[in-house]
């Protein structure tokens, strides 16, 4: 395995491989990566991952400078999965001020978008850079975080990039808890109470499987249990899993997603529901 961090380097190395699988993260990896990474060595005999902590996508109240760095373990774990890390200093990804930026669809400003203002532009300006550097044949990316799946699908359609983009499965702890490298932030009591957010989730899933159909109302209803708690709620929200748009009356094919804090944490999840 490789460790390369400059972009001349990356393109010298990749250069002639035809067959690219790309995981992008921001490392600090765990099994949720790690899976994406595996899933990536059937998509192509070259398996890329990127370690990048992406100022763009961070707002100036968050955490872009406590976000957990380590490089070091994350290639430990990387070893005999990935055959090219690549991980850039900011210097090296934006050489110049980044002055030209993707600009979004609607959906962008909803769920996460609403909270976040400048993520999702942020987040899609380095994905597309990245893919531009790697130029894999196949991109691999979590349903954990649903929404930028969704986004990036768009992107990829919208402006005929060609990769394959592969959405991974959400890893989970045993408790339900999606794994996520934020989650260390939690204290322990607060670490007790968070798989609550995948239960909730699962009440709401229950409750249109058996027929619920006031969408508007399962979703306050999960919203006020969750504030009830203690949490911060964003938003539970029921929407159609192609497009994240409100689901008309004959949808099928669901997902509902939530954000919420817990103390200072924000966490998100989501499930899919197939009717
Ligand atoms: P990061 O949060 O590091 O996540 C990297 C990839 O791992 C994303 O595709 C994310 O959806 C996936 N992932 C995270 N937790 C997961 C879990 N529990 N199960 C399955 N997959 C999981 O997402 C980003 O980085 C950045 O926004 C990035 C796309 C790299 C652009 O900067």
């Amino acid at each position: 395995m490789q460790v390369i961090h400059s972009v001349a380097e990356l393109r010298a190395r990749l250069g002639a491989e035809k067959s690219i699988a790309f995981v992008p993260t921001m490392g600090n990896l765990h099994a949720g990566h790690v899976a994406l990474v595996e899933q990536a060595r059937g998509h192509g005999a070259c398996v890329v991952v990127s370690i990048f902590v992406n100022p763009l996508q961070f707002g100036p109240n968050e955490d872009f400078d406590q976000y957990p760095r380590t490089l070091e373990a994350d290639c430990q774990k990387l070893q005999g999965l990935a055959d090219v890390v690549f991980a850039p200093s900011v210097a090296e990804m934006y050489p110049e001020q980044q002055t030209l930026f993707i600009e979004l669809p609607p959906i962008a400003d909803e769920l996460c978008g609403a909270h976040r203002p400048g993520h999702f532009r942020g987040m899609a300006t380095v994905v597309l850079k990245l893919l531009n550097l790697v130029q894999p044949q196949t991109a691999l990316f979590g349903k954990k975080d649903y929404q930028q799946l969704a986004i990036i699908r768009q992107m990829v359609a919208q402006f005929n990039l060609p990769v394959v983009i592969v959405g991974g499965e959400t890893v989970r702890a045993e408790d339900g808890l999606a794994l996520s490298s934020r989650n260390q932030y939690l204290t322990e009591t607060e670490r007790t109470e968070a798989p609550q957010l995948h239960l909730t989730l699962q009440t709401v899933a229950g409750a249109i499987l058996n027929g619920g159909v006031d969408f508007a109302v399962l979703e306050k209803d999960a919203e006020a249990a969750l504030a009830k708690r203690g949490w911060r709620v964003e938003y539970v929200s029921i929407r159609s899993q192609q497009g994240l748009h409100k689901p008309q009356a004959d949808e099928k094919r669901l997902v509902v997603l939530a954000a919420a804090r817990l103390g200072a944490t924000r966490l998100i999840d989501n499930l899919e529901v197939c009717l």
